[in-house]
């Protein structure tokens, strides 16, 4: 008997909840740990990965994990069951009841609707786009979404995260009066650089090293920053109506660093008035800081330090760290026990959408140093793919003759049009 009807929605506690994951790299790999580790009975069934070499350590990774928690057998990949190329993800999600999507963002909106159309529930990793175009169609499908009752949970893991829920709890009830404005911060030393080798094709190139190339990662004020914005967004139970703000490449110079900047600083202005200051950096030997700050009238949450002041610095609350969770095993836990009972509870993916515009509305800020309004970004049509994904297609930003790629300049470049 299979597990689900036709809107693959009702589960029996004690039947086998089938897993695709789609994107085997470092955070496809936790996913599915994290599935696999839920008390429901839970089991990998396909792997889809552009790159042969990504799947193969994926599943090792896999299994050596789960063998150290005496849940190996939950791993039922067949050989013929592990796909790759830019296809994969159809075959795979065919086999599953839930598909994990975590590639680069880029492709998460073409994923996300074949999850969708094959009626599978969803988890998918932020960011859940890299441009207005696939925002717009995340939107549309989250829709879909809902009407076929497929639970949909995004990667924000605060939004699963003890102490979050509980500090947003007592904004909502009025702990810091009426909130004026924030501050978010994503500083750090950046990321890897995987070095071109002989016989690459460009496609190749800007698919391993993804996280230079806006088509697929959004610059990092998308694919690491949202996590910090979509804080601000939920406190404030809003999206940003305008933006202006400042970046540029100071440190991340050269032809390995593809597109992207190497900082961020965006004030976000929200319809009732609320300034977000939001800045993200990655430079090597600056101050490190990953957090949330919110205002209010009468005092202050610092999320890190999961705690409220008054105005003047004295402690009102402190959240007890002792209750804190591990929000990227609770985003499983809470959707495979919803889908073993055959509840729908999850609709994240609209939320994730408007978070993910919220980042590309800074970038198209800072891009282009211009104010810019939230209803022209994203009704802009921009759309930064590349016509066709095929191994020998022309990307959107090519090497010039001496390897490097065009890169924004605030006050010359159109928003993100100049880099098509
Ligand atoms: N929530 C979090 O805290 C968190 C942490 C890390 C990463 N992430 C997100 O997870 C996603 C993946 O990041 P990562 O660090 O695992 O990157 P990664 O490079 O380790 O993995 C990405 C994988 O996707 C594969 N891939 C690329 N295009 C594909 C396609 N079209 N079809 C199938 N597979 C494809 C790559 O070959 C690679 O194996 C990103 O969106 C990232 O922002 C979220």
């Amino acid at each position: 008997m299979p597990m689900f009807t036709n809107a693959n929605f009702f589960a029996g506690a004690n039947d086998v909840i089938k897993v695709a994951v789609v994107g085997c790299g470092g955070r496809g790999t936790g996913a599915v740990v994290q599935a696999l580790s839920t008390k429901q009975n839970v089991q990998l069934v396909a792997m889809a990965d552009a790159f042969r070499d990504r799947l193969d350590r994926s599943y090792k990774n896999v299994v050596e994990a789960l063998k150290e928690k005496g849940l190996d057998k939950r791993v039922q990949v067949k050989e013929e069951n592990k796909f790759v190329g830019f296809d994969a993800y159809k075959q795979a999600i065919l086999l599953a009841d839930v598909v994990i999507l975590a590639t680069p963002p880029g492709f998460r909106p073409l994923h996300f609707e074949e999850a969708i159309r094959q009626n599978k529930h969803v988890f998918m990793e932020k960011p859940v786009a890299t441009d207005p175009a696939g925002i717009q169609k995340v939107l549309q499908v989250a829709q879909d979404a809902k009407r076929k009752k497929l639970n949909v949970v995004v990667g924000l893991q605060r939004r699963y995260q003890n102490s979050y829920i509980d500090l947003m709890s007592r904004i909502k009830d009025g702990a810091i009066g009426d909130v004026v404005s924030a501050q978010a911060w994503w500083n750090n030393d950046g990321v890897w650089v995987n070095p071109r080798k002989p016989g690459m094709t460009e496609m190749e190139y800007q698919m391993r090293n993804w996280y230079y190339f806006n088509w697929l990662c959004g610059d990092h004020i998308t694919e690491q920053h949202i996590h910090n914005i979509d804080v601000i967004n939920w406190a404030l139970e809003d999206y940003p109506a305008l933006a202006q703000g400042m970046g540029g490449r100071e440190v991340r110079k050269g032809k390995d660093y593809g597109e992207i900047f190497d900082h961020h600083f965006v004030e976000f202005q929200y319809g009732n008035g609320v300034i977000l200051n939001s800045q993200c950096r990655h430079q090597k030997g600056t101050m490190a800081k990953v957090d949330e700050l919110i205002m209010g009238t009468k005092g202050k949450v610092f999320f890190n330090d999961a705690r409220i002041t008054d105005l003047k610095g004295n402690l009102i609350y402190q959240f007890d760290k002792k209750k804190e969770n591990q929000p990227y095993q609770a985003e499983h836990d809470v959707l495979f026990e919803a889908i073993a009972k055959g509840e729908y509870k999850f609709w994240d993916a609209e939320r994730g959408a408007k978070s993910t515009m919220t980042s590309i509305l800074g970038r198209m800020a800072t891009y282009s140093g211009q104010r810019v309004a939230w209803d022209k970004a994203i009704n802009s049509g921009i759309n930064l793919q590349p016509a066709v994904y095929a191994w020998d297609a022309k990307m959107p930003n090519m090497p010039d003759a001496e390897g490097l790629y065009a890169v924004a300049v605030p006050g010359v470049t159109k928003f993100d049009v100049a880099m098509k």
